[in-house]
């Protein structure tokens, strides 16, 4: 049985509210349901966690030392900004993979930028609620190193 970890920051809180147009209808508990629904209890234990504060993220990310198989991590914009989330995410020795539902490559240049990328095993991007899935499908079956 892995555990794994599924960290979303901040204003994933408010997905269904904030541009649909961009980041769909759904809201993080839909998608949450949706991923959960999507894995066997008896394959992963998956817990869910999301904050839009950067220190709070920082300790989720210490709390899955030694405690955690895997992280899937939308950091929101402290992707584009956070070495706080980065460093936390170095310095535990569990694979993260880095998810974001649109596209960021097809918006704006700031957003090009990731601090999390360097320290995570793969990044998924533009594939909407179905980045977290395959993210965890990854962690669970493929080769991490
Ligand atoms: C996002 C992309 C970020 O650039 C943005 O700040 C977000 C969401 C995504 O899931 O597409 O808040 O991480």
């Amino acid at each position: 049985m892995k555990r794994i970890l599924v960290i979303n920051g901040v204003n994933l809180n408010f997905l269904g509210i904030r541009e649909p147009q961009i980041y769909g209808g759904e809201t993080l508990e839909e998608i949450n349901r949706f991923i959960r629904s999507s894995f066997s209890s008896d394959v992963v234990e998956l817990t869910f966690f999301q904050s839009n504060i950067e220190g709070e993220i920082v300790n989720a990310i210490q709390g899955a030392y030694q405690k955690q198989d895997g992280i899937v991590i939308n950091a929101g914009a402290y992707t584009h900004t956070s070495l706080a989330i980065a460093d936390a995410l170095r310095g535990i020795g569990v694979p993260a993979v880095e998810v974001h539902l649109s596209n960021v490559f097809q918006r704006e240049e700031y957003r090009h930028h990731s601090y999390l990328s360097p320290v995570c095993v793969a990044q998924l991007c533009g594939m909407g609620k179905y980045g977290y899935l395959y993210a965890i499908r990854f962690l669970l079956e493929g080769d991490k190193k």
